[in-house]
């Protein structure tokens, strides 16, 4: 019976000394924090690329909020816009057509329109595509945020 509480007493404090360190692990310095900038939303401030490049290719892609949401900025009507490409469907991939400015769906042929904000104009979703937020500085393009809900997220900080 001793032997059953002194388990039981070993396995509380390995238990609460391990919790505690995978909370504490995580965390911090101050310095660390200070240097991460978060913006509203919980979204970063990434790179996307150069405006002039942009205005060179008419596309370019990116991944946004993170590695997992492939994005691709367009140069439409003398503006740069970005958007996900995950259709919102199904979450296939869409196809970008710079003549008609129209992200296109190969599973179920949803089409987008880029000169109306990533609008659905004929297909099986029910909403556009998710557009991110752009900010320009000089020459240099950066995300700042997604309006929208990217397929299969229940956030879209969330990958
Ligand atoms: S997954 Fe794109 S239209 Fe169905």
């Amino acid at each position: 019976m001793a032997e059953s509480a002194n388990s039981r007493r070993d396995f509380l404090r390995v238990s609460v000394l391990g919790f505690g360190a995978a909370t504490l692990a995580p965390t911090l310095s101050a310095s660390e924090a200070s240097t991460q900038k978060v913006l509203f939303g919980g979204y970063a401030k990434a790179s996307v690329g150069s405006l002039k490049e942009l205005q060179a290719k008419g596309e370019l892609d990116f991944f946004y909020p993170d590695a997992n949401s492939l994005c691709k900025a367009v140069f439409v009507d003398g503006e740069a816009k970005a958007f996900s490409v995950i259709c919102t469907h199904k979450g296939c991939p869409t196809v970008y057509d710079q003549g008609t400015a129209v992200f296109t769906c190969g599973c179920h042929f949803t089409k987008y329109d880029a000169k109306k904000n990533g609008q659905m104009i004929i297909g099986h979703a029910t909403g556009g595509l998710p557009q991110v937020r752009l900010e320009i500085e000089g020459d240099a393009l950066y995300a700042t945020g997604v309006d929208g809900l990217i397929f299969g997220r229940i956030a879209n900080t969330i990958g």
